[in-house]
């Protein structure tokens, strides 16, 4: 009898190699198709820019060469499947033949009567099935493995609230930078080394710089979405460390470069950062940010919903929208990262002016290319090669060598053109 379980390992070891070349096909499938997903939601995202240059050949190439590899990915995968499971049927039923042969051959022998073969048959069933059973679970085990892997990965990222501070002090306004060095962890050169700078409550702060210079970096680092290697930051005197992160970003609020909207209607969008807010407080903030009379005219006013990435409403539009939502709720800091680089210079003054006209001991962080923005402010921090080289006011600086006077060089006489007209016609 044991003559028919000759198969069972044969079984066993195809199932075993079969577990190992899923394993592998699977992860090679799941890159290909995730591949194939990035290259589908850049394409639907960009859909403009793709457009814009033309480039829809290119892009239909490149989908079509990420398709066609995830296909026969897929189709060579499904190939090894049948043959795994054609093999597995077809040792199955030698088995079945093998047994009942040499059944039939025992029982010309006298060996065996028709009832044992009967019974070796059914025994063998119960053998077989289950293990045909556990090839399949074998196989989706295979599948399983691979996809909680990549699930794993996500899951073994730390929680950016494992590093914590835990002090709430209460927050004027008063910041200062000491020796602060900061890298990137996949690059080896630091992009800050030692810069030290101190704002007083109160204070407008621009801080000016060549792209890249690391502007956007020091305030990620001053709301803690990236952590300072070296130095010391206080806030009120509290080192930044030991404030916690969701304190430290309702009372510092900040615009970023890029904003976001969602695909929810002007209002939500501004009253995102406190859903209780009252109508009054959500409009107010609108007049501040020189967005409310805009939204007004739109045909459903607030209700308008900001289509996806806030494709509906121009860049201006969409910065205003963001610079409404932070000034939803109270804050005694807030950062602006160019956050008005789209607007005319007109409605800049005009927003920055009703900033100072709502609470005049606001910390004003404002991170701007237009030196006709950084002249209004109280002190100019100007980034240069990772620290920075010049702090001053508007007429200290102009008169100093360096990055800010060339920049004034060729931005200014342009502001000197446009200043008496902008004076008049902001005080209208
Ligand atoms: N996650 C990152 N990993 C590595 N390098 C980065 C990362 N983010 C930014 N950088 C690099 O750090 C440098 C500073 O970037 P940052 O965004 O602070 O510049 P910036 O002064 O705000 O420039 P811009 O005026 O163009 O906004 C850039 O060279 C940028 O390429
Ligand atoms: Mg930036």
């Amino acid at each position: 009898m044991w003559i028919s379980l000759v198969i069972v390992p044969i079984t066993g070891i195809s199932s075993i190699i079969y577990f190992k070349y899923c394993n592998k096909a699977f992860l090679r499938i799941e890159n290909a198709e995730s591949k194939m997903t990035t290259i589908i939601q850049e394409n639907v995202n960009s859909a403009r820019v793709v457009r814009a240059f033309a480039n829809e050949k290119y892009e239909f190439e490149k989908m079509d060469k990420a398709s066609v590899d995830f296909s026969n990915k897929s189709r060579k995968f499904s190939t090894v499947m049948a043959f795994f499971w054609g093999f597995n049927d077809g040792m199955t039923f030698i088995q079945y033949a093998l047994t009942l042969l040499v059944g039939i051959y025992l029982a010309k022998q006298g060996i065996l009567d028709g009832a044992d073969i009967v019974a070796a048959l059914l025994l063998m069933g119960m053998l077989i099935w289950p293990m045909r059973g556990l090839g399949r679970i074998i196989a989706s085990f295979g599948k399983a493995s691979v996809a909680a892997n990549r699930i794993d990965e996500l899951l073994v990222q730390t929680s950016e609230f494992e590093i914590n501070g835990s002090l709430t002090p209460k927050i004027e306004g008063n910041i200062e930078f000491k020796n602060v060095s900061f890298k990137f962890n996949d690059t080896n050169k630091s992009l800050l080394n030692n810069v030290s700078f101190k704002i007083k409550k109160g204070q407008t702060i621009a801080l000016v710089g060549k792209t890249g210079s690391g502007k956007s970096t020091i305030c990620n680092i001053l709301t803690r979405f990236l952590e300072y290697d070296e130095g010391s930051i206080l806030i009120d005197g509290v080192e930044l460390k030991d404030i916690e992160k969701k304190y430290l970003r309702e009372n510092i609020k900040y615009v970023l470069q890029d904003p976001f909207l969602f695909s929810k209607t002007v209002y939500e969008n501004i009253a995102i950062s406190n859903s209780n807010t009252s109508k009054e407080n959500v409009y107010q903030a609108a007049i501040i940010a020189a967005i409310h009379s805009e939204v007004l005219k739109f045909d459903k006013g607030y209700d308008t919903i900001v289509g996806e990435k806030g494709t509906t409403l121009s860049g201006g539009q969409k910065q205003r929208v963001a610079i409404a939502r932070m000034l939803v709720t109270e804050s005694p800091v807030i950062i602006f990262d160019d956050s008005l680089s789209a607007l005319d210079t007109k409605t800049d003054v005009l927003i920055r002016k009703a900033l100072k006209l709502k609470d005049d001991n606001q910390t004003m962080i404002i991170i701007t290319h237009r030196t006709t923005t950084a002249k209004e402010a109280d002190l100019i921090l100007v980034l240069e090669d990772g620290a920075i080289a010049q702090v001053g006011s508007h007429e200290e600086l102009v008169n100093m060598d360096g990055l800010y006077k060339n920049l004034w060089g060729i931005q200014g006489e342009l502001y000197d053109d446009f200043n008496s007209l902008l004076d008049s016609e902001v005080n209208k």
